[in-house]
């Protein structure tokens, strides 16, 4: 799996360096990044470059903006962050392509860190497009991609520009391939995984084949009422994708064929808004009222869950357990932290969100390994080659 080219090869001395980073951090509604993993876990390639007198330019996506420019997803706080970090100014461009980007870098001088604006203010990088591409790669004359949370995308700056450019792994990556790969190579049983957050629809195309690889498959979390809705409960205003309904009859059959057990809710917290001081209640899953909505797993299913994982030898979670944003919808996602926390399993956590959950709830102990990728790890645990990963191979 490893046989890709690392940033270690790199004749980097001197160089303008483009790192592909995954800076897609939460922000709050005033524009705060709410947790800096990922920019924290950024700092070794850069600061690796830096020592080698590279010029630094980094680029990254933030949000869904679908190829428009939207104000709020600029990635000027995470400019500001990393100046912070690395103790040294970044200088901030207000693209990430064309004349001005490209004179900017031009006068760089090595050492420098620089951070272009929103990829995917561009329609090109979601398309892949070979132009779009080509007018990065034009930036510089090496590519490291360190963007791990983002590698099941095969947009422009991940796959497209290794056409034009020598292209390497960076360290976060390779410390993200190298932990996963332990749980791609005959995992202890019980193997259990947890899967949670909002992320619906991704989350049921990696679930097709780990029953191929896993003992027990518990879900939690907003993916939850859409399972739970098309078995046929009411589920109220709890959010729900219509459309993935055919695709998870599909995989509940397959699950019973390979006798790979789905664990779903068995008690949910509700509310009537999503709101901290909104009433709640707790209702078992054939019971749950119209106008009401679910935003956390309930006491039972807490019960439930955790006794799969005291048993359990290797687990990944991936998925918070409910809207652990306001404190009386966090209770499942801190009870399932504290448990994976307690086993002597060996314990993943697909990052994202859910690590983003562990920093607000301030989880003390953590579980074995916390990635910074919450999709990219599952696609990756499937056993799938990644496009974005095959193109930096020997
Ligand atoms: C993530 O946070 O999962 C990655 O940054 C990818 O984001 P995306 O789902 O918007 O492509």
């Amino acid at each position: 799996m490893l046989d890709v080219k690392v940033l270690q090869e790199a004749p980097v001395e001197g160089k303008t360096v483009l790192v592909r980073t995954d800076y897609n951090v939460p922000l709050s509604a005033e524009g705060r990044i709410t947790d800096a993993s990922r920019i924290e876990m950024s700092l070794p390639t850069i600061k690796y470059l830096i020592a080698r007198d590279a010029k630094v330019v980094l680029f990254s996506h933030l949000g869904q903006p679908n190829g428009e420019v939207v104000e709020e997803l600029r990635l000027d706080p995470i400019a500001s962050k990393l100046s912070e970090l690395l103790a040294q100014p970044v200088k901030k461009f207000s693209d990430c392509i064309g004349e001005e980007v490209e004179q900017g870098i031009a006068a760089l001088q090595p050492r420098q860190v620089a951070i272009l604006e929103n990829l995917r203010f561009h329609p090109g990088e979601g398309a892949n497009d070979r132009n779009f591409a080509a007018q990065l790669a034009k930036l510089g004359d090496i590519f490291v991609n360190d963007a791990f949370a983002t590698l099941h995308r095969a947009h422009a700056s991940l796959v497209g520009i290794t056409e034009f450019l020598p292209s390497y792994a960076g360290l976060l990556m390779q410390k993200e391939i190298e932990s996963l790969t332990r749980l791609l190579q005959d995992p202890e049983r019980p193997y259990v995984v947890i899967i949670g957050g909002q992320k619906a629809r991704s989350k049921l195309s990696t679930l097709h084949e780990l029953i191929n690889k896993v003992d027990v498959i518990l879900i939690g979390g907003g993916v939850a009422f859409t399972f739970l809705r098309a078995q046929g409960y009411e589920v109220g205003n709890s959010i729900v994708d219509e459309t993935l309904f055919d695709d998870i009859s599909t995989l509940l059959k397959e699950a019973k064929e390979k006798e790979v057990p789905i664990l779903l809710p068995l008690d949910v917290v509700m509310a009537q808004s999503a709101a901290a001081e909104a009433e709640t209640a707790i209702y078992p899953v054939g019971d749950m009222p119209r106008g009401w909505m679910g935003l956390d797993i309930g006491p039972k299913t807490i019960a439930a869950f955790v006794a799969e994982i005291k048993v359990a030898k290797t687990i990944v979670w991936a998925g918070p357990m409910g809207m652990f944003e306001i404190p009386q919808f966090a209770v499942g996602t801190r009870k399932i932290a504290e448990a994976l926390a307690q086993t002597s399993a060996f314990s993943v956590v697909g990052g994202g969100e859910t690590g983003e959950a562990l920093t607000a709830l301030k989880v003390a102990d953590l579980p074995s390994y916390i990635s910074t990728g919450g999709s990219a790890c599952l696609t990756l645990l499937r056993g799938k080659s990644l496009l974005a990963l095959e193109v930096l191979r020997r």
